[in-house]
């Protein structure tokens, strides 16, 4: 028996673990661990989302494979017409659904690292290639760069994201316009616009712009700003044409009643929402001015609910592992190119970002 041969030597994605499983590794009960590794809101669902899904009022029966109901509130807290939307197992569905529509073996994808893995890893499980253009050192786009490799590799889709994982960084709309003039189709990842700026990124994201474009996808999360990333529920708004064939290539019941039902009466609450992602920008900006007090840290500004941070002069490796055994503290390390001895940090609550300053505190003279 033969598998596909492109997967024989797929390396696996590595997930970021799950409270049960640190817990059990670290031997620290789930309250006593202070995770800010995954980009995830600290303060959950809304306390209606979760009345919401403990009155569930059809688990037994499958849920609508349109989603009609979570489309029409879409609609209206976007402004996108619901016939431009689909809902999704989380973004990352939608990400592989556009590859597996699109992408032939051997076929490519651009995105411009350092960036979020999922993009290059579904390429590859899609049998496809993903060519990379680095962004610059201070995660700018490489525009000159871009252009020739969309000339030379002619990628059937360019995947980008804005604000940027792990950087938090923006495109400002003249670099988007300049995007949308390749032959390519743009997809616009904005998991984490509404820490951008206020009312829940209204402002910055293109998502009003699909309906008016033919090469624009805009895809969206609940998983940071609505704190449902547990429950995998997302969406993107892509142009008409495109429609008809995403809907006949997804599975049928992608979307569960659970997700469905804690996205909508998110929606109906989005002012509670904003009080949250406000607290948590306020957060940042506490946590920013902390970090640059640390003398063996280097934090970059950023639009997001994370920060990256420089190591400098000690290992990231080390700090990392210290942080979790020590004091229970998870964090993101990265070892890519353009992020040698960086780490992630999640903005958290108050009191995590108190736990977390303490702890590199004492690290300096560690
Ligand atoms: C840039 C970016 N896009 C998409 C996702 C995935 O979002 P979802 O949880 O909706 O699958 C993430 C998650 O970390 C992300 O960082």
């Amino acid at each position: 028996m033969k598998i596909r041969k492109h997967l024989e030597s797929l390396p696996p994605y590595t997930p970021i673990e799950p409270f049960e499983i640190l817990s059990a590794r670290i031997g620290r009960s789930p309250d006593q661990i202070v995770k800010l590794d995954a980009n995830e809101n600290p303060y959950g669902p809304l306390p209606a989302v979760r009345e919401a899904l403990a009155n569930l009022e059809f688990p037994h029966i499958y849920p609508d494979p349109e989603s009609r109901a979570l489309r029409k509130s879409l609609e209206t807290f976007t402004g996108v017409p619901a016939e431009h939307l689909m809902a999704g197992s989380g973004a990352d569905e939608l990400i592989d659904l556009l590859m597996r529509v699109f992408l032939e073996p051997n076929d490519c994808i651009l995105s411009c690292p350092p960036t979020f893995g999922m993009y290059s890893f579904d390429a590859e499980l899609n049998a496809a290639r993903c060519i990379e253009v680095p962004r610059r050192a201070d995660f700018s786009l490489d525009m000159e760069a871009i252009r020739e490799a969309v000339e030379t590799h002619k990628p059937k889709l360019f995947f980008i994201t804005s604000p940027n994982n792990p950087d938090g960084s923006v495109l400002d709309k003249q670099t988007i316009d300049a995007l949308l003039e390749l032959p390519t189709l743009i997809v616009l990842d904005e998991a984490y616009i509404e820490f951008a700026c206020e009312n829940l990124g209204a402002s910055l994201s293109c998502i009003r712009e699909v309906p008016a474009r033919e090469n624009l996808v805009v895809l969206r999360t609940f998983s940071k700003w609505a704190g449902l990333a547990g429950l995998r529920i997302g969406y993107g708004a892509f142009p008409l044409w495109l429609m008809p064939t995403l809907w006949k290539s997804k599975q049928p019941y992608n979307v569960n009643v659970a997700a469905s039902v804690a996205a909508q009466v998110s929606l109906e609450h989005t002012d509670e929402l904003v009080k949250i992602v406000e607290l948590l920008k306020d957060e940042r900006a506490r946590l920013f001015a902390a970090l640059e007090e640390i003398p063996y840290l280097k934090p970059y500004p950023t639009q997001s609910n994370f920060i990256l941070c420089q190591v400098i002069g000690r290992d990231a490796l080390e700090l990392k592992t210290k942080l979790a055994q020590e004091y229970g503290i998870f964090i993101r390390y990265f070892s890519k190119p353009g992020l040698r001895d960086h780490i992630r940090i999640s903005v958290g609550r108050p009191q995590d970002t108190d736990a977390l300053i303490k702890a590199l505190g004492f690290l300096i003279y560690d």
